[in-house]
Parts: structure tokens; sequence; C-alpha cells
């Protein structure tokens, strides 16, 4: 097959790169390295059948060319991140919206009849009373001055073009509401929680929790992640679903840092701060965010091989291997 990834320098779409290229797969690399990096393709930079463009996706010449011999695109090139989207609420608009549009009309251009995978979030359900967050809840978005809601917003405008185009111009999208995935190669750098407690329990720093710390989330790790992704792109009955992916085990903020802190031998303590401290403005976060699987577990099968902890050791062992 020959894939194209946008974001493929990013923490998921290396995986994804890494994924196909030892499945023999050509893929092509749209990314502009603004969160993504070098390093995270690092091994395979060289390899035959990488073909890497770092550039913006919208400022991408000929995309249209290039999409001719794509069988499959991974659109998951996006402005992320709590830390980037409340410094630049206008630029997440833009380039979240307007590259899934640019990469669409390239499509419907063509008539391609690619499988498009499309990168949403769970951040789209905006619920806070609801514990297990299923595909048929509607999805909100604040009232409030709240400058966060900005990237839930954007995400939520590319699914409806995604399912416009896919009713219009057939073009063959499945969008993923992505719960919180976790590895390797993920950054701290704009607001990822359990990276930035790993770098402060090896440096014996405080582990700041922002807000009560009782809020619950559910991490899935990236090998399952990619797993669960490569049986949902063999499966014809997933276009032109919206699917919740993840894992459905949660767990408290507060107890990921006692974790951290735990398998790592560090000497750090956990310090609470507000969300106006840690991003300057007040909002009402989620208390939970779990998926219902049930849509997805009905389209394809799966298990995991990895659970939290193991997957906080094996990524605790791996940021002590790169600090030191
Ligand atoms: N990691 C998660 O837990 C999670 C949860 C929900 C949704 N998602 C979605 O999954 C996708 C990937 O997230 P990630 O965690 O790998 O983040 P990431 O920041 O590591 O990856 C995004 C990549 O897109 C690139 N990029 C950004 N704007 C671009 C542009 N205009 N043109 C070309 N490249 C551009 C970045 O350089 C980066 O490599 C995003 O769309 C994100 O919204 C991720």
């Amino acid at each position: 097959m020959e894939i194209l990834v946008t974001g493929g320098a990013g923490f998921i779409g290396s995986s994804l790169v890494y994924y196909h290229l030892t499945q023999g797969d050509t893929v092509h690399v749209i990314d502009d390295l603004s969160t993504g990096s070098l390093e995270n393709l690092k091994e395979v930079l060289q390899h035959p059948k990488l073909k890497c463009h770092f550039v913006e996706l919208g400022n991408f010449k000929n995309l249209s060319k290039l999409l001719q011999s794509i069988d499959l695109v991974y659109h998951f090139a996006a402005m992320v991140g709590v830390l980037k989207v409340v410094k630049d609420p206008i630029k997440v608009l833009d380039i979240n919206i307007q590259e899934t549009l640019f990469l669409l009309d390239a499509m419907r251009s063509i008539q391609s009849k690619a499988r498009l995978i499309m990168a949403s979030t769970s951040e789209v359900y905006g619920e806070k009373n609801i514990r297990i967050l299923s595909e048929e809840h509607d999805a909100r978005i604040t009232s409030t001055l709240s400058q966060r809601k900005n990237y839930a917003l954007s995400k939520l405008v590319d699914e409806a073009y995604c399912l416009s185009f896919f009713v219009t111009h057939d073009i063959q999208v499945t969008i993923l509401r992505i719960f919180n995935v976790i590895g390797r190669n993920q950054t701290g750098a704009y607001g990822m929680v359990i990276p930035r407690f790993i770098h402060a329990a090896l440096k014996n720093c405080p582990l700041i929790v922002y807000g009560s710390g009782q809020q619950k989330r559910s991490f899935c790790d990236i090998r399952d992640f990619i797993s669960i992704l490569a049986k949902i792109i063999h499966e014809p009955k997933t276009v032109g679903c919206i699917l919740n992916i993840g894992h459905d085990e949660e767990v408290s903020i507060y107890d990921v840092a006692r974790k951290i802190i735990s398998f790592s031998n560090s000497q750090s303590k956990i310090k609470r701060i507000s969300y106006m401290e840690a991003y300057g403005e007040e909002f009402d976060d989620f208390q939970t965010r779990r998926p219902d699987l049930t849509r997805l577990k009905s389209l394809i099968q799966f298990t995991y091989q990895w659970n939290l902890d193991s997957s906080l050791k094996d990524m605790i062992e791996y940021f002590r291997d790169i600090q030191s």
C-alpha cells in the first residue's frame, strides 16, 4: 500500500510511520515540525520507502498529484496541546479547520477512493456530567470565554466537513474520537500530563497537578492504539463512522502522579495549582473522560496488551535512558 500520514513526525503519526514501513508499505509524511520532530523518525529517516515533506500541509504544492497514488491517508496534523491552544486560540481554528478542508478538497478533486482516517478528539463531547461517553451522545461546546474550547470546536468542524465529503463526494472517511494516548515519544512540552509528570519525577521536582486532581482520565498505550487502528483500516464497515478509540480503564490524575512517583522511586511531592495559575484562564474541567467502546467492539475484535501500570513503567525507563 501507499500511505500518507499528515503529522507523521508527531507522537502518534511517527508510530504509524514505523508500523506501515514494517508492513512493507511506502509512506509519505507531511509535517511542519511545529510540535513533531525529526527525532521521532530518526530510525527510519533513511528508509528507502519513506518520503518526507517537511512543510505546512496548507503549503504543500501538488497535493492532488501525490494523492493519486495513495491508498490510505491518516490526517493527524493539527495544532494540539492545551498550552499552545490557549496561547494562540485563533491559529488553532485556522490551522485545524483550513488544512482539513484543503486535504478533503484535494481528495475530492481527483475523486480519491483512498481510505481517510481523521484524528478527532474526545474533547468534542464537552460533557462534564456523563461518566462514560458514547458516540450517541451529543457533542457540546461551551459558550464561555474559555479559549481552550477552540481545539474541540475545530475538531468538531473537521468532523462535519469529513462527514459531508463522505455523503456528497464519497470520500471514504472514518473519524476517530481519540481518548488519551500515551507512550515513549510523547512530549510534555505542550501540556501532556504523563510525560510532564515523569520528567518532574526523574528530577525529584514537584509533580504539578492542575485543579483538584480528582478528575479522571483513561490512557491507552500507543502500541495498543496502533494495533486497534491496524484493524480499523481493514474493516470496510468503519467507513462513514465516528468511533471512540482508547482504553476504558479510568484513573484520577492524582493517582497517576502517585503511581509515577512510586514506580520511579522519586523523592518528588505532589503540588496542586489552579487552572488559572496553569493556563491563565479558569475552566470547568471534565471530571471524567472514559470512552464507551461498544461501537468499536461491534466492528472489530481486539485485546489490550498494555495496562496503565505497564505503560508507565515502560515510559519511565525510556525517559530515564534519554535523560542520562
Ligand atoms: N495524543 C493524544 O492523546 C490525542 C488525543 C486526542 C486527539 N489526538 C489527535 O491526534 C493527532 C496527533 O496528535 P499527537 O498527540 O501525535 O500530537 P503531535 O503534536 O505529536 O502531532 C501533531 C503533528 O502535526 C504536525 N503539524 C501541526 N500542524 C501542522 C501543519 N499545519 N502542517 C503539517 N504538520 C503539522 C506537528 O508538527 C506534529 O508532528 C492530532 O490531530 C490530535 O488532535 C491526540
